[in-house]
C-alpha cells in the first residue's frame, strides 16, 4: 500500500439554534413582504441563537456531532480551525474557546476570517496540513451568530442572514478511492468595500456615534457582489473539477454556498449539472455565512450522499474571498 497520506472527510456535523424567525415575522420589523423575500432570495426562514449562546457554542454543538460519529476524542484531534466573521473576541480565538469546550488538549487552534468562503479555505488548510503529513485529525468549523452583526432596521440585509454552524473531521489516509481530490482558493481585496461590518476593527474603532450610525453592523451592495459571485463560483468549481480529472457529468452532488436561490440557479446551469444534483437548504436558515457550505454537506451527507459519489463544494464571500473543493466521497 501507497505510504502517501490522502486527506479524507470521515464525519459531518451541524447545530442550528432552536428559535425560528419567519419571512412573515420580519415583515413585522421592516418594510418587506414573505413573497418579496421568496422570491428575490428562496428564503423562507432563518434560526436565531439566544442572548446566552456565543458563535463558541454553536460550533462546539456543531463539533461534538462530527466527533461522535467519527468515532475519535477530542484529545485526538491536532488541529481545530473555525472559520467565522462573528468570532466570541477578537482575541482569544473562537478556535480556543471551542478546543476549551471540548476538552481538545493536543490540538492546536485558531481561527480564519474568509466570510462565507472560510469553511472551504479551511477544508483546503486541513488537506494541505494532512498530505505534507503535519497533521493526522483534523476538525473544521464554520460557525456564525450573525444575528449579533445584523442591522435590524436595514431591509436590504437583514432578511438574509441567520445563526448556525456545521463541522468536519479530516483525518488521513493511506486510502485513495476517498478523498478530498481537488481543493481551490482566492481572493480579490479590491472589492473590500462591497460586503463588510466597518466598524469595531482598528481602522473605525467603535464610538458612540459610530455605533448611532450602525458601522457595528453588515452592510453590502448586493446587486454587484451577484454578478462576481456567479463569476467565481463557476470558475472555481469547473477548476476543481478539472483538477481532479473529472467532467461536470461525474458530479453527483453540488453543494454551495447559499446566499440566494437566483445565484445557485445561474451557477447549476453554467457548470451545465442539473439542479437536482444541487443541494439548498437556505430556505430553512437563510445566509449563514461560513456555516453555510457546512451545514449543507452534512445535510447532504445524512440525506445520502454515497460511498465513491463526487461532491463539489462551493462558496463566495466577503473579500472578496472564493473557494470550492471536489470530493471523492
Ligand atoms: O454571502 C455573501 C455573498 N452575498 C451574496 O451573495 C448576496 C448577493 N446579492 C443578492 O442576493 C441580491 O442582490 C439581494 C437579495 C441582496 C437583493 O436582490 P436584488 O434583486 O439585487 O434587489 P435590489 O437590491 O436591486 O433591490 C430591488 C428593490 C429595491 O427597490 P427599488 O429601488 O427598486 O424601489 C430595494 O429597495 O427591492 C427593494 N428591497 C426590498 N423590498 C422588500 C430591498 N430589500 C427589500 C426587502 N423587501 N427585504
Amino acid at each position: 500500500m501507497s505510504t502517501q497520506k490522502f486527506a479524507k472527510i470521515v464525519s459531518t456535523g451541524s447545530y442550528v439554534p432552536e428559535k425560528v424567525l419567519t419571512n412573515k415575522d420580519l415583515s413585522k420589523l421592516v418594510d418587506t413582504t414573505d413573497e418579496w423575500i421568496t422570491t428575490r432570495t428562496g428564503i423562507k426562514e432563518r434560526r436565531i441563537a439566544t442572548s446566552e449562546q456565543s458563535t463558541s457554542d454553536l460550533a462546539t454543538q456543531a463539533a461534538e456531532k462530527a466527533l461522535s460519529s467519527a468515532s475519535l476524542d477530542a484529545t485526538d484531534l491536532d488541529l481545530i480551525i473555525v472559520a467565522t466573521i462573528t468570532p466570541n473576541t477578537f482575541t482569544p480565538s473562537t478556535a480556543c474557546y471551542v478546543q476549551a469546550n471540548l476538552g481538545a488538549k493536543n490540538a492546536v487552534a485558531f481561527d480564519i476570517s474568509a466570510a462565507c468562503s472560510g469553511f472551504i479555505f479551511a477544508m483546503d488548510m486541513a488537506r494541505n496540513f494532512i498530505e505534507n503529513g503535519t497533521y493526522d485529525h483534523v476538525l473544521i468549523i464554520g460557525a456564525e451568530k450573525l444575528s449579533t452583526f445584523v442591522n435590524w432596521e436595514d431591509r436590504n440585509t437583514c432578511v438574509l442572514f441567520g445563526d448556525g454552524a456545521g463541522a468536519a473531521v479530516i483525518s488521513a489516509t493511506n486510502d485513495s478511492s476517498s478523498r478530498i481530490l481537488s481543493s481551490h482558493i482566492g481572493s480579490d481585496g479590491t472589492y473590500t468595500d462591497l460586503l463588510k461590518i466597518e466598524g469595531g476593527g482598528s481602522a473605525c474603532p467603535i464610538t458612540t456615534s459610530n455605533v448611532d450610525d450602525k458601522l457595528n453592523t453588515l452592510s453590502m451592495q448586493g446587486k454587484e457582489i451577484f454578478k462576481l459571485a456567479v463569476h467565481h463560483m463557476k470558475t472555481a468549481a469547473n477548476q476543481v473539477i478539472e483538477d481532479a480529472n473529472l467532467t461536470p457529468s461525474d458530479i453527483d452532488w453540488v453543494i454551495p454556498h447559499q446566499a440566494n436561490l437566483r445565484i445557485i440557479d445561474a451557477i447549476s446551469s453554467r457548470l451545465d449539472i442539473d439542479s437536482d444534483k444541487v443541494f439548498v437548504n437556505l430556505d430553512k436558515y437563510g445566509n449563514t455565512s461560513a456555516a453555510a457550505v457546512a451545514i449543507a454537506l452534512d445535510e447532504a451527507h445524512r440525506q445520502g450522499i454515497e460511498r465513491e459519489q463526487h461532491v463539489v463544494l462551493v462558496a463566495f464571500g466577503a473579500g472578496l474571498t472564493w473557494g470550492a473543493a471536489a470530493i471523492r466521497w
